[in-house]
Protein backbone atom coordinates (compact mmCIF):
# COMPACT_ATOMS: atom_id res chain seq x y z
CA UNK A 1 0.00 0.00 0.00
CA UNK A 2 1.73 3.19 -0.95
CA UNK A 3 1.66 5.71 2.20
CA UNK A 4 -0.08 8.73 2.22
CA UNK A 5 1.55 12.29 2.70
CA UNK A 6 -0.06 14.67 4.26
CA UNK A 7 1.66 18.45 3.89
CA UNK A 8 1.69 21.38 6.43
CA UNK A 9 0.33 19.63 9.40
CA UNK A 10 0.78 21.38 12.39
CA UNK A 11 -0.88 19.25 15.15
CA UNK A 12 -1.81 15.90 15.51
CA UNK A 13 -5.11 15.32 17.70
CA UNK A 14 -5.89 11.98 19.05
CA UNK A 15 -9.09 10.44 20.00
CA UNK A 16 -8.38 8.52 23.37
CA UNK A 17 -10.36 5.04 23.78
CA UNK A 18 -9.41 2.51 21.35
CA UNK A 19 -7.08 4.73 19.33
CA UNK A 20 -4.23 5.75 22.25
CA UNK A 21 -5.97 3.44 25.12
CA UNK A 22 -6.73 -0.41 24.41
CA UNK A 23 -10.47 -0.20 25.93
CA UNK A 24 -10.33 -4.44 26.07
CA UNK A 25 -7.64 -3.96 28.33
CA UNK A 26 -9.49 -3.05 30.98
CA UNK A 27 -11.94 -6.22 30.87
CA UNK A 28 -8.75 -8.39 30.32
CA UNK A 29 -7.45 -6.59 33.87
CA UNK A 30 -10.32 -8.70 35.49
CA UNK A 31 -9.96 -11.52 33.71
CA UNK A 32 -9.58 -14.05 36.38
CA UNK A 33 -12.79 -12.61 38.47
CA UNK A 34 -14.73 -12.85 35.03
CA UNK A 35 -13.58 -15.90 33.53
CA UNK A 36 -14.93 -16.73 30.10
CA UNK A 37 -17.01 -13.80 29.77
CA UNK A 38 -14.37 -11.10 30.06
CA UNK A 39 -14.39 -10.29 26.38
CA UNK A 40 -18.31 -10.66 25.64
CA UNK A 41 -18.55 -7.94 29.13
CA UNK A 42 -15.67 -5.68 27.17
CA UNK A 43 -17.51 -5.30 23.89
CA UNK A 44 -20.91 -5.16 25.32
CA UNK A 45 -19.75 -2.50 27.61
CA UNK A 46 -18.09 -0.66 25.19
CA UNK A 47 -20.32 -0.69 22.55
CA UNK A 48 -23.41 0.27 24.90
CA UNK A 49 -21.21 3.37 26.17
CA UNK A 50 -20.90 4.70 23.00
CA UNK A 51 -24.59 4.53 22.08
CA UNK A 52 -25.24 5.87 25.52
CA UNK A 53 -23.13 9.05 24.30
CA UNK A 54 -25.66 9.26 21.37
CA UNK A 55 -28.31 8.88 22.69
CA UNK A 56 -27.91 11.18 25.58
CA UNK A 57 -26.39 13.81 23.08
CA UNK A 58 -29.88 13.38 20.85
CA UNK A 59 -32.17 13.53 23.45
CA UNK A 60 -29.95 16.73 25.02
CA UNK A 61 -29.17 15.12 28.16
CA UNK A 62 -25.83 15.08 28.51
CA UNK A 63 -23.74 13.39 31.66
CA UNK A 64 -19.85 13.04 31.87
CA UNK A 65 -18.12 9.90 30.48
CA UNK A 66 -17.65 8.44 33.76
CA UNK A 67 -21.21 8.46 34.77
CA UNK A 68 -22.17 7.16 31.21
CA UNK A 69 -19.17 4.28 31.42
CA UNK A 70 -20.79 3.36 35.02
CA UNK A 71 -24.35 2.82 33.29
CA UNK A 72 -22.97 0.68 30.24
CA UNK A 73 -21.10 -1.60 32.89
CA UNK A 74 -24.31 -2.15 34.42
CA UNK A 75 -26.15 -2.76 31.41
CA UNK A 76 -23.42 -5.16 30.41
CA UNK A 77 -23.58 -6.94 33.98
CA UNK A 78 -27.09 -7.02 34.00
CA UNK A 79 -26.83 -8.71 30.18
CA UNK A 80 -24.52 -11.31 31.38
CA UNK A 81 -26.38 -12.06 35.15
CA UNK A 82 -22.87 -10.44 36.74
CA UNK A 83 -24.24 -9.65 40.34
CA UNK A 84 -21.13 -7.98 42.38
CA UNK A 85 -20.40 -4.65 43.44
CA UNK A 86 -16.99 -5.14 43.68
CA UNK A 87 -16.28 -6.33 40.63
CA UNK A 88 -17.98 -3.47 38.88
CA UNK A 89 -15.99 -1.35 41.31
CA UNK A 90 -12.74 -3.15 40.35
CA UNK A 91 -13.82 -2.77 36.46
CA UNK A 92 -14.43 1.32 36.67
CA UNK A 93 -10.77 1.48 38.71
CA UNK A 94 -9.41 -0.32 36.27
CA UNK A 95 -10.41 2.30 33.20
CA UNK A 96 -8.61 4.67 34.79
CA UNK A 97 -5.17 2.42 34.80
CA UNK A 98 -6.27 1.62 30.89
CA UNK A 99 -3.06 0.39 28.81
CA UNK A 100 -1.67 2.20 25.47
CA UNK A 101 -1.27 0.34 22.17
CA UNK A 102 2.30 -1.08 22.29
CA UNK A 103 3.57 1.52 19.31
CA UNK A 104 2.11 4.87 20.96
CA UNK A 105 4.88 6.12 23.57
CA UNK A 106 7.67 5.92 20.85
CA UNK A 107 5.27 7.34 18.19
CA UNK A 108 4.21 10.36 20.51
CA UNK A 109 7.61 11.18 20.97
CA UNK A 110 9.33 10.68 17.51
CA UNK A 111 6.29 13.75 16.34
CA UNK A 112 7.06 15.84 19.36
CA UNK A 113 10.95 15.30 18.58
CA UNK A 114 10.11 17.13 15.04
CA UNK A 115 8.68 19.71 16.44
CA UNK A 116 4.92 18.75 15.62
CA UNK A 117 2.01 20.11 18.48
CA UNK A 118 0.31 17.25 20.05
CA UNK A 119 -3.21 16.56 21.74
CA UNK A 120 -6.26 14.65 22.82
CA UNK A 121 -9.65 14.85 21.61
CA UNK A 122 -11.99 12.96 23.98
CA UNK A 123 -15.40 11.92 25.45
CA UNK A 124 -13.84 10.93 28.04
CA UNK A 125 -13.65 13.38 31.36
CA UNK A 126 -10.83 15.36 32.53
CA UNK A 127 -10.06 13.04 35.44
CA UNK A 128 -10.64 10.00 33.62
CA UNK A 129 -8.32 11.23 30.56
CA UNK A 130 -5.37 12.05 32.91
CA UNK A 131 -5.65 8.85 35.00
CA UNK A 132 -5.00 7.16 31.64
CA UNK A 133 -2.38 9.61 30.56
CA UNK A 134 -0.49 9.38 33.97
CA UNK A 135 -0.96 5.54 33.92
CA UNK A 136 0.39 5.00 30.40
CA UNK A 137 3.79 7.30 30.98
CA UNK A 138 2.56 10.15 28.54
CA UNK A 139 2.16 13.15 30.78
CA UNK A 140 5.02 14.77 29.04
CA UNK A 141 3.92 14.55 25.29
CA UNK A 142 0.43 16.28 24.85
CA UNK A 143 0.72 20.38 24.24
CA UNK A 144 -3.37 19.76 25.33
CA UNK A 145 -5.76 17.14 26.89
CA UNK A 146 -8.97 18.14 25.76
CA UNK A 147 -11.94 16.82 27.24
CA UNK A 148 -15.57 16.95 26.03
CA UNK A 149 -16.62 18.33 28.91
CA UNK A 150 -15.28 22.16 28.22
CA UNK A 151 -18.44 21.86 25.39
CA UNK A 152 -20.96 20.08 27.23
CA UNK A 153 -21.45 17.54 24.26
CA UNK A 154 -20.43 13.82 23.02
CA UNK A 155 -18.18 13.51 19.58
CA UNK A 156 -19.47 13.60 17.05
CA UNK A 157 -21.13 17.16 17.28
CA UNK A 158 -19.18 19.84 15.73
CA UNK A 159 -18.56 21.81 18.83
CA UNK A 160 -16.46 19.17 20.03
CA UNK A 161 -13.91 19.58 17.01
CA UNK A 162 -14.28 22.93 16.97
CA UNK A 163 -12.33 22.66 20.60
CA UNK A 164 -9.70 21.58 19.38
CA UNK A 165 -9.43 24.31 16.51
CA UNK A 166 -10.07 27.08 19.13
CA UNK A 167 -7.66 25.52 21.88
CA UNK A 168 -4.66 24.88 19.70
CA UNK A 169 -5.39 28.33 17.31
CA UNK A 170 -4.85 26.38 14.29
CA UNK A 171 -7.36 26.27 11.30
CA UNK A 172 -9.04 22.77 11.29
CA UNK A 173 -6.96 22.27 8.01
CA UNK A 174 -3.81 22.31 9.67
CA UNK A 175 -5.03 19.83 12.44
CA UNK A 176 -4.60 15.65 11.37
CA UNK A 177 -7.15 13.65 13.72
CA UNK A 178 -6.59 10.26 14.47
CA UNK A 179 -9.19 7.74 15.23
CA UNK A 180 -9.83 3.85 15.25
CA UNK A 181 -13.53 4.10 15.66
CA UNK A 182 -15.20 5.06 12.22
CA UNK A 183 -17.56 7.00 13.15
CA UNK A 184 -15.62 9.46 14.89
CA UNK A 185 -12.79 9.27 11.99
CA UNK A 186 -15.77 9.66 9.14
CA UNK A 187 -16.85 12.64 11.70
CA UNK A 188 -13.92 14.32 12.14
CA UNK A 189 -13.42 14.73 8.56
CA UNK A 190 -16.82 16.11 7.96
CA UNK A 191 -15.86 18.88 10.01
CA UNK A 192 -12.41 19.68 8.02
CA UNK A 193 -9.83 18.15 9.79
CA UNK A 194 -7.30 16.23 7.60
CA UNK A 195 -8.23 12.17 9.65
CA UNK A 196 -6.22 8.83 9.08
CA UNK A 197 -8.44 6.56 10.12
CA UNK A 198 -6.52 4.15 12.60
CA UNK A 199 -8.87 1.10 11.32
CA UNK A 200 -7.31 -0.99 14.24
CA UNK A 201 -9.99 -3.56 14.11
CA UNK A 202 -10.36 -4.06 10.39
CA UNK A 203 -13.76 -3.02 9.98
CA UNK A 204 -15.39 -1.41 6.60
CA UNK A 205 -16.28 2.16 6.08
CA UNK A 206 -18.86 4.00 7.59
CA UNK A 207 -21.75 5.10 5.32
CA UNK A 208 -21.99 8.73 6.87
CA UNK A 209 -20.16 11.50 6.02
CA UNK A 210 -17.34 12.09 5.12
CA UNK A 211 -14.34 9.70 3.70
CA UNK A 212 -11.00 10.08 5.76
CA UNK A 213 -7.84 10.87 4.09
CA UNK A 214 -6.83 7.67 4.76
CA UNK A 215 -6.40 4.37 6.49
CA UNK A 216 -3.50 3.24 8.74
CA UNK A 217 -3.43 -0.11 10.76
CA UNK A 218 -1.90 1.66 13.63
CA UNK A 219 -0.50 4.98 15.07
CA UNK A 220 3.58 3.44 14.32
CA UNK A 221 3.60 4.99 10.67
CA UNK A 222 2.28 8.66 11.40
CA UNK A 223 5.33 10.70 11.59
CA UNK A 224 6.23 9.13 7.62
CA UNK A 225 2.58 10.66 7.11
CA UNK A 226 2.99 13.85 8.52
CA UNK A 227 6.75 14.73 9.34
CA UNK A 228 8.18 16.63 6.20
CA UNK A 229 11.72 18.37 6.71
CA UNK A 230 12.12 21.51 5.41
C1 LIG B 1 -13.15 8.97 22.86
C2 LIG B 1 -14.06 7.81 22.52
C3 LIG B 1 -14.82 8.04 21.29
O1 LIG B 1 -12.05 8.79 23.41
O2 LIG B 1 -13.35 6.66 22.36
O3 LIG B 1 -13.58 10.10 22.58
Amino acid sequence: MTQPELKEIRACVFDAYGTLFDVSSVARGAQAALGPQWQALSDLWRSKQLQYTWLRGLGGRHADFWQVTGEALDFAMATLNIRDTALRERLMQLYLEISAYPEVPETLQRLQHSGMKLAILSNGTPAMLSAAVDNAGLGSCFDAVLSVEEVGVFKPHPSVYQLAVDRLSLAAGDICFMSSNGWDAFSAKAFGFHVLWCNRFGQPPENIPALPDAEITDLSVLPEIVIHPA
